[in-house]
């Protein structure tokens, strides 16, 4: 049987990584947004491209919700960014947002409930670790099911970083950032590495701190050259995620997971290193982090109850 995966969201996150994923035939794909007729249309545009790229995914889409049944995978990228008020030209609080989301996320979670209850969800919309709670209230689906898309995409920026200051490829950089999707998230220097040789060999301290800097600020240096957020990133995170739950890679990445004890945080969703397979998490992998390390963690995970706070559940 073919696997099917559900684009819940058809933005330019969504739809980006309906084509990674297309091209990567892991599975018939389909996209579901509320609005218009938007998802139809990128659907079968996608679709369209299949002859030509000689790539056999089919690709459908609709505006009804009824279109995710039974779907193995679920990437979830519904919501509202950031941005401007066009009448009041004011930006929403972060607390605002948050709450405007937390409604979206509800609503996309009953949907997923109802229409596929045994599927595996990839959380994407902002603010990451926040959603990811919402959708574990909502859906009540066992941790291995609900994954936060953070961490691919935050270590990739880092790699890519590390990769330009170097002048090398980026195949050769190995490296992981842990902690929430926000300023405060946690990359691991002392765990960087280019082909085995560790990066603290061949790159000056304050070099490196400012990649880690960057790092931090990632999104918001993409949305101050587009004025709007990046997408071919983060949707290449999500699509490396359902590629190693689709073929049971087991892949370690890091993802927003649900902690019952780990690193010795509870009830929070926090980017920890995860093992990817079909049947979701089926691993989160310990570190031995030092106590700069941890304390950078501890950090990152009150910046995220601070905001899972806001929820007030
Ligand atoms: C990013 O970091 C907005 O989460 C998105 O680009």
């Amino acid at each position: 049987m073919r696997n099917k995966i559900a684009f819940y969201g058809a933005g330019n996150v969504g739809a980006t990584a309906a084509h990674w994923l297309a091209g990567m035939e892991l599975g018939d794909c389909v996209l579901f947004d509320i609005f218009g007729e938007v998802a139809a249309g990128k659907a079968l545009d996608l679709f369209e491209a299949g002859p030509p790229m000689g790539i056999d995914t089919q690709v459908t889409g609709g505006s009804d919700p009824g279109v995710i049944e039974g779907a193995d995978v679920i990437v979830v990228t519904a919501g509202v960014p950031r941005r401007k008020d066009p009448e009041t030209g004011k930006f929403p609080s972060r607390d605002e947002l948050v709450k405007i989301n937390q409604d979206v996320m509800t609503a996309v979670s009953e949907n997923i409930k109802k229409y596929a209850p045994e599927s595996i969800i990839v959380v994407v919309t902002n603010p990451l670790d926040a959603m990811c709670h919402v959708v574990k209230q909502v859906t009540g689906f066992p941790r291995e099911r609900i994954i936060g898309q953070a961490g691919a995409l935050d270590t990739a920026r880092y790699k890519t970083f590390i990769a330009m200051e170097l002048g090398l490829s980026v195949e050769d950089i190995h490296g992981i950032v842990l902690g929430g999707h926000g300023d405060t998230m946690v990359p691991l220097p002392r765990h960087t590495s280019v082909a085995g040789i560790p990066v603290t060999e061949l790159m000056s301290q304050q070099k490196l701190e400012a990649i880690i800097a960057r790092t931090a600020k990632g999104g918001g240096e993409i949305v101050g050259l587009l004025g709007y957020s990046g997408y071919y990133a983060p949707a290449a995170g999500v699509a490396i995620m359902v590629e190693s739950i689709l073929k049971d890679k087991k892949r370690v990445i890091p993802c927003a997971v649900y902690t019952e004890g780990e690193y010795g945080y509870h009830d929070l969703f926090l980017g920890l290193p995860v093992v990817l397979g079909r049947k979701g998490i089926e691993q989160i992998i310990a570190m031995d982090l030092n106590d700069k390390e941890r304390a950078m963690l501890d950090h990152s995970a009150d910046a995220v109850r601070s905001v899972v706070e806001v929820l007030g559940y």
